[in-house]
């Protein structure tokens, strides 16, 4: 039975509510990560917390010293140079050090539409290849494929302005990742969600536009919602050094072209379903920021 859980990336914005979560759980949880000071600030002494770095199999048998499972919430944040280093090779590396500590589990979140094993784009390949490297190592694992998260709408706010880049016309889901957690640790508790790769929508499908427009009138009526034409931002990345710029560029021009698959699978009667509606979000969100501004903001 899982009970103790190494959370690689639990300092991230989707990896910090699956801590929450799993130690609200009764989870003995560790979080793995490779910058310490930064992970002291957001969880003090409330999880135990251990140094390692996924681009240094070195550092990554002792985190996983009497681990049950890890669970791996890895990002490249964007930059297209690391995509393959952090998000595969990092997810490779965790794989063969939980197959050698022979744990009972390897879970990791991945997304929708990451199913083309030829697709050209940085960003699903290193993902396809990460998910290829759980399914082979002989851990049992648990792939999460998600939806959009609500919790990235915040992200598009600059000053007094929301920023959409292209004309994004496909309508997505969106999911809570308060509701997502649950999913975790639901699927640590089950063998039912053994060797499974669950496709996570949430309960409304909308634009991105259509979104924000929401977030935007309960959270923010004094932003505007303004629109950046792909070429523009393409023209703006290739005078700029941050690889970043370019990351960001080809995550929003592969989102323009391809339309989130709808794909039904057994994960509501596993894992639970999705809860939490947009609206109710951004009402908890409004709420949370008039008491927390700072967290919020954070
Ligand atoms: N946002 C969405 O709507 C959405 C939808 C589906 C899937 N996803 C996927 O969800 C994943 C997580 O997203 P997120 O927003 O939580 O990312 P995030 O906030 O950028 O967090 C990424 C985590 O990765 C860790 N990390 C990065 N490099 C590392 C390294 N070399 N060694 C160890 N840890 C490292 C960081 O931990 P430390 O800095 O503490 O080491 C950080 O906690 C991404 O792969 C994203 O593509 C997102």
């Amino acid at each position: 039975m899982v009970n103790n859980v190494l959370v690689v990336g639990g300092t991230g914005m989707l990896g910090y509510p699956v801590v929450r979560r799993l130690c609200a759980d009764g989870y003995a949880v560790r979080v793995m990560t490779h910058n310490l000071e930064r992970a002291r600030r957001i969880f003090g002494d409330t999880v135990s917390l251990v140094e390692g770095n996924v681009t240094d199999p070195q550092t990554l048998s002792e985190p996983m010293r009497n681990c049950d499972a890890v669970y791996i919430n890895l990002s490249a944040k964007m930059d297209i140079d690391s995509y393959d280093t952090v998000e595969h090779q990092g997810a490779a590396n965790l794989a063969r050090i939980a197959a050698e500590r022979r744990l009972e589990r390897i879970a990791m979140i991945s997304g929708l539409g990451v199913d083309d094993e030829d697709s050209p784009h940085p960003y699903i390949s290193a993902k396809v290849a990460a998910e290829r490297a759980l399914r082979e190592c002989g851990v049992p694992y648990t792939i999460f494929r998600c939806c959009w998260f609500m919790e990235s709408l915040p992200l598009y706010i600059q000053g007094n302005k929301a920023f959409l880049v292209g004309k994004q016309p496909h309508p997505i889901s969106w999911i809570a990742a308060t509701d997502y957690s649950a999913m975790v640790s639901n699927a640590l508790r089950t063998d039912e969600a053994i060797n499974k790769t669950f496709h996570i929508h949430g309960i409304d499908k909308m634009t991105i536009r259509e979104a924000l427009e929401l977030f935007c009138a309960e959270v923010y009526p004094n932003v505007a919602i303004s629109s950046l034409p792909l070429w523009m931002l393409s023209l703006m990345s290739k005078f700029s050094r941050r690889s970043e710029m370019k990351g960001f560029l080809d995550f929003m021009k592969y989102f323009e072209h391809h339309s989130e698959p709808v794909v039904t699978d057994d994960s509501d009667r596993i894992l639970g379903p999705a809860l939490t509606s947009l609206r109710d979000w951004t009402v908890e969100y409004k709420k949370h920021m008039d008491k927390e501004p700072e967290t919020v903001a954070k």
